[in-house]
């Protein structure tokens, strides 16, 4: 004569069962853990470089400023800025049209596709990002103004590795003029 057992095929406690929502969880909390690592404000977990560097980036594009890592903008914000290069940001930031040719298509296809960077940001700046401002909202207003800092496009000022695309909070220096730390 055929029973159930205890716990047989259709109670929870079956061990395969068991085994399959154990499956189930550890998938469901590996994906938030992906998801979470992947959002640009989660920055410090990660590297922020282009999966194919362009050395024409870097050259023209780190004269005044570090080379922003093309995933903290949208690629309708990236074509913009290439669109606009003699009116840029107050200074005339011109190029040669295979040049900008080149870097907007490279820029194209490695700018930001995570969600938060999908909306671009007022004047398509970084620092106006929401992430970006949610990041910074215990940097005291004062300290974007001080001469060794002079605005938050300078990542670099407090962001010692920002060249590189690192910007967790371990590589985080003080700049100079700024009393305390950051917190
Ligand atoms: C005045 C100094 C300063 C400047 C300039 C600055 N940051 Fe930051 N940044 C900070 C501080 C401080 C934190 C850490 C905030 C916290 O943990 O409370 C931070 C955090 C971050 C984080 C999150 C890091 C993490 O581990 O979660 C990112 C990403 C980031 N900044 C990117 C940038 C970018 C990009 C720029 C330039 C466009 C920039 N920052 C300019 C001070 C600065
Ligand atoms: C001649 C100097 C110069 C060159 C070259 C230059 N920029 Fe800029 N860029 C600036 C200035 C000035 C700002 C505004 C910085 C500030 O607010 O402190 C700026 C700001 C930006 C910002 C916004 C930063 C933020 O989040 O506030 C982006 C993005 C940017 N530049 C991209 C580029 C790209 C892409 C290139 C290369 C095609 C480039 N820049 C070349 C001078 C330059």
């Amino acid at each position: 004569m055929y029973r159930w057992r205890k716990g047989g095929r259709f109670g929870l406690a079956h061990p395969s069962q068991v085994n399959l929502v154990n499956a189930l969880r550890s998938i469901f909390l590996f994906t938030l853990a992906f998801l979470w690592h992947l959002s640009p404000v989660e920055a410090g977990h990660k590297e922020f470089i282009a999966a194919s560097p362009l050395p024409q980036y870097t050259q023209e594009c780190a004269a005044c400023h570090i080379a922003y890592p093309p995933a903290f903008l949208s690629v309708d914000s990236w074509l913009r800025i290439m669109a606009g290069l003699s009116q840029h940001f107050g200074v005339d930031a011109s190029l040669e049209p295979d040049q900008i040719k080149l870097i907007g298509r490279w820029l194209a296809s490695e700018g930001g596709t995570y969600k938060k960077v999908q909306a671009s940001p007022p004047h398509d700046r970084i620092s106006r990002s929401n992430w970006f401002l949610r990041e910074h909202r215990r940097v005291d207003p004062d300290v974007w103004l001080l001469p060794s800092v002079k605005s938050p496009a300078q990542c670099n000022a407090c962001h010692t590795h920002a060249e590189r695309g690192r910007f967790n909070e371990r590589e985080l220096r003080p700049p100079p003029g700024m009393t305390g730390g950051f917190r």
